[in-house]
């Protein structure tokens, strides 16, 4: 076959197998194949020396002809399948901003939890800390060791579970205090938030289980003004300036003088914690000496708190997990 025919079916079967390219890879592979220094026009062109010197410059131009054609099949197929890459691009990252979007439920912090959270908020940032303790407690931890032996009355109004074995679930958080006083030293600053247990009968204001927090601080010089101080200023910040806050004598086995403190909930006084000066009793009982320390100690009922602050009526809706109520908080 002569070199001008070899190069006419160069260019037939170059320019089709282009158009036919699908693939920017295969397309540099075909431009290698045709037009690369080994490819096949470099080597119809080897063939070049055997013609006459009048046939060269002719064959000449039509090499590069042909190889300029082959140049541009290239180039423009080279463009559209740039382009259309762009578009499947753009086309797979289109976002449908009509589409309706999948809602996902968030959860919610339980309002007796957003309560403990806010208590123990406020009182970080008044420099305690946080101590925790058993809720199946020992006869000596709930009661002894509060100064509150077997024969007290006050033991009456926290009839409680007990367990085989002699154990209890404890009525109060104050059991914390004795735990923590038996492994630390003076200074204390602590709160110990925690469920505790009765065996109450059960109505809009009282529950069988329910949770407190207890606070205790024991210092040298501390006096009742610093207790009453302590938490009227965590009233303050809890509830706000505005609520009616009243103080009542009380009486506690683990606290002289003690009281109690009353708000105002569906217009009437609703006691919401327990406090007093730390009984001498107490502190010798984990081997404090009541001459050098005093202290203060309180504990909050969390129940009644978010009532208070959320205007609930019933304890019991507190512990229904009715979605239509808890989702308000
Ligand atoms: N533990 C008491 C109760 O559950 C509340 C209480 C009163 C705690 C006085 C205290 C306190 O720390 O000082 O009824």
């Amino acid at each position: 076959m002569s070199i001008q025919n070899q190069l006419e079916e160069l260019q037939t079967e170059a320019v089709s197998a282009i158009a036919a390219c699908q693939d920017l890879e295969e397309l540099e592979q075909l431009r290698v194949k045709y037009l690369g220094k080994k490819g096949q026009l470099s080597q119809i062109l080897r063939g070049m020396g055997k013609l006459s010197p009048e046939e060269r410059p002719v064959v000449g131009s039509q090499a590069n002809e042909i190889k300029e054609a082959i140049q541009n099949s290239l180039e423009k197929q080279k463009e559209a399948l740039q382009k259309s890459a762009i578009e499947a691009q753009i086309k797979a990252e289109t976002l449908d901003v009509t589409m309706p979007g999948v809602s996902r439920p968030l959860g919610k912090i339980h309002p007796l939890n957003g309560v403990i959270d806010r208590v123990v908020d406020i009182f970080v940032g008044l420099g305690y800390t946080v101590a925790t303790g058993p809720q199946v407690e020992t006869d000596y931890y709930n009661f002894e060791a509060l100064n509150t032996p077997q024969d007290h009355p006050a033991r009456d109004m926290q009839d409680t579970f007990y367990l085989p074995g002699g154990n209890l679930l404890r009525t109060h958080t104050s059991s914390v205090q004795i735990r923590y006083m038996e492994n630390n030293q003076p200074p204390i600053r602590i709160i110990a938030p925690g469920r505790v247990y009765r065996r109450d009968t059960v109505d809009a204001t009282h529950s069988a289980v329910f949770h407190q927090v207890e606070l205790l601080a024991i210092d040298k010089g501390l006096k009742f003004t610093d207790l009453k101080g302590t938490i009227k200023e965590f009233l303050r910040r809890m509830f706000g300036d505005d609520l009616p806050v009243q103080f009542r004598t009380s009486y506690f086995p683990f606290t002289e003088p003690s009281a109690e403190v009353d708000v105002q909930w569906k217009g009437k006084w609703l006691e919401v914690l327990g406090c007093g000066m730390v009984d001498p009793n107490v502190l010798k009982a984990v081997g404090y000496d009541p001459e050098v320390y005093t202290g203060f100690a309180a504990g909050f009922g969390v129940e009644r708190f978010a009532m208070v602050l959320h205007q609930i009526d019933d304890i019991r809706r507190l512990y229904n997990s009715d979605l239509r109520f808890l989702n308000q908080f």
